[in-house]
């Protein structure tokens, strides 16, 4: 595994990667667990050659937000990459041009759910993927299924800048106890740990009350909160998971969302309904 740390050296190697045939992506922001190891395999499948980066995008954090304290762990993070099969693992000290002024926007998708909280967001995801794009020239990407709302916003933004990448959706991973993987969850304390468990448990509760008939997204929104312990509720919602757009009866396909804060960390999760 060969590790790259300027976008200078990365532009000057890339013809060495091109040569090697399809080029698979996976972006990150370190702190790597199963979660992004797994999106790592599943791109392994589809390219020739690897690519994984590490940065912590200081775009896509608000001034308010855990910019300063995001956990790191260089060493443990490229054991991991070369396990995985990465081939180049990007982790550049400086990654925008002096200078920089342009941003990515991706309207409409960006502004519910993770972006009604967190509105300046989406718009640092897809101008750091952005420019990430520009210099990798990767041929797939792949991308969690646990940000749903990101990943569907790629999926918008290649289409749109006609970026002639296939994205691929890798499914969220989850702890033994159903907690979705995140590097956040470090930040929990063990009984803030066991009260997040109950994000997953209202997915779930709601999955089995659509099995078993439920239609009316309503009434099961109202239920499925009260079954959540947590500090705050930022949203919980049932949405369409190809347009995101908020759905009352539940008759074609569903996904529901959440995302609460416990103390001062923040959790999402999300489980496809039907
Ligand atoms: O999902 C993430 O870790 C980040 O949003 C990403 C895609 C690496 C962009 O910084």
């Amino acid at each position: 595994m060969k590790i790259i740390t300027s976008v200078e050296d990365l532009l000057q190697f890339h013809p060495k990667i091109r040569n090697k045939g399809r080029i698979g992506f996976v972006p990150t922001m370190g702190f790597l667990h199963s979660g992004h190891t797994s999106l790592m395999d599943i791109a392994r499948q589809h390219c020739d050659v690897l690519v994984v980066s590490i940065f912590v995008n200081p775009l896509q954090f608000a001034p308010n937000e855990d910019l300063a304290r995001y956990p790191k762990d260089p060493e443990g993070d490229v054991a991991k990459c070369k396990l995985h099969g990465t081939d180049i693992l990007f982790m550049p000290k400086e990654f925008y041009p002096s200078g920089h002024s342009t941003t990515v926007q991706v309207n409409g998708l960006s502004s519910g759910l993770c972006g009604a909280s967190r509105p300046t967001h989406f718009n640092g995801v897809t101008t750091v993927v952005a420019r990430l794009f520009g210099m990798i020239q990767p041929d797939i990407a792949v991308f969690g299924e646990k940000d749903f709302q990101q990943l569907a916003i790629i999926r918008q933004m290649v289409r749109d800048l006609a970026m002639p990448i296939n994205i691929i959706g890798g499914p969220l991973i989850r702890d033994h106890d159903g907690l979705a993987l995140s590097s956040r969850n470090r930040y929990l304390s063990p009984s803030d740990r066991q009260r997040a468990l109950t994000l997953h448990q209202s997915l779930r509760w709601m999955k089995s009350q659509v099995t078993n008939g439920a239609r009316n997204a309503e009434k099961l929104l109202t239920e499925a909160k009260a079954l959540l312990d947590v500090d705050a509720i930022d949203y919980i919602d049932i949405r369409n998971p190809n347009t995101l757009q908020a759905i009352s009866d539940i008759n074609g396909p569903a996904r529901a969302f959440i995302a609460a804060k416990l103390g001062e960390t923040r959790l999402i999760d999300n489980m496809e309904l039907k």
